[in-house]
């Protein structure tokens, strides 16, 4: 082959590479959010009986809402629904399947950009997957991170996490008002590359978003409720039932 043709081989190849991996509409990060019962009622105004994390959702990093026209089909997904029940319950309607259509409107028409979560079976029983595999549950427990009247310190808690999975977490609190010398535990996020493997949760982009009317909105619509990242200096409580 002639140099100068290998050349215009090489630059293709070499455009088509970085043109996949900047495709402007690809996610590049998988976000699993776990939420904590008792936080999430104690602001939606929810009965939590419910002492263990679930699911909140599995959010794409880039794009929200990709295809408006690909309908929720719970029959789709009629196998993984007593998981789904149990795992990621809508806590605000126990009996609905409301919150599953939303996260599918929202975020999972957006992850289905990947052949690995195309169909709605795919996208939540992978969710479902990542959220036993991870186990956020039983490691807190393991490493005597437990619902109580006392307080944790951020880095307690934030190096347990770090400290199992090797890997940044996001943790968010709900903080009662701007000066209140205490915050509440209330989402934690665990991410994931495209191949499903553990990533920093702080690298790239992060979407940020809060809960309003009990689902996930993007930041700065409301700042003054919901979710935000926990302070690293201030006590965290860990709310039992109430
Ligand atoms: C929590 O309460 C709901 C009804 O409000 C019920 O359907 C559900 O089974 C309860 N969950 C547990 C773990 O007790
Ligand atoms: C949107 O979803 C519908 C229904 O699954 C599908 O037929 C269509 O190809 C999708 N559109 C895009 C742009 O992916």
């Amino acid at each position: 082959m002639r140099l100068g043709s290998f050349f215009l081989l090489s630059l293709a190849a070499a455009l088509s590479s970085a043109f996949v991996i900047s495709a402007p509409h690809m996610w590049t990060k998988l976000i699993l959010t776990h939420h904590w019962p008792s936080t999430f009622c104690s602001m939606e105004h929810c009965h939590a009986n419910i002492s263990y994390w679930t699911l909140h959702g599995l959010w794409p990093d880039k794009g929200i809402l990709c295809n408006s026209s690909w309908h929720f089909n719970p029959s789709e997904i009629e196998d993984l629904l007593p998981d789904m029940e149990k795992s990621w319950p809508d806590l605000l309607n126990p009996a609905s399947v409301e919150f599953w259509k939303y996260e599918w409107h929202k975020h999972g028409t957006c992850a289905a950009k990947a052949a690995t979560l195309n169909s709605q079976h795919k996208y939540f029983s992978k969710a479902l997957e990542l959220y036993h595999k991870v186990d956020l549950d039983s490691i807190l427990k393991k490493f005597d991170i437990i619902p109580s009247d006392k307080y944790y310190s951020f880095s307690q808690i934030e190096g347990v996490i770090e400290n199992f999975y090797g890997v940044k977490p996001k943790i968010q609190c709900v903080h009662p008002s701007k000066n209140a010398d205490v915050q509440i535990l209330g989402q934690i996020e665990i991410c994931f590359h495209p191949d499903f493997t553990l990533l920093d949760c702080e690298k790239e982009f992060t979407l940020e978003t809060i809960s309003k009317g009990g689902w996930d909105i993007p930041m700065g619509v409301d700042k003054a409720s919901g979710f935000s990242v926990c302070d690293h200096d201030k006590p965290v409580y860990y709310p039992p039932l109430p």
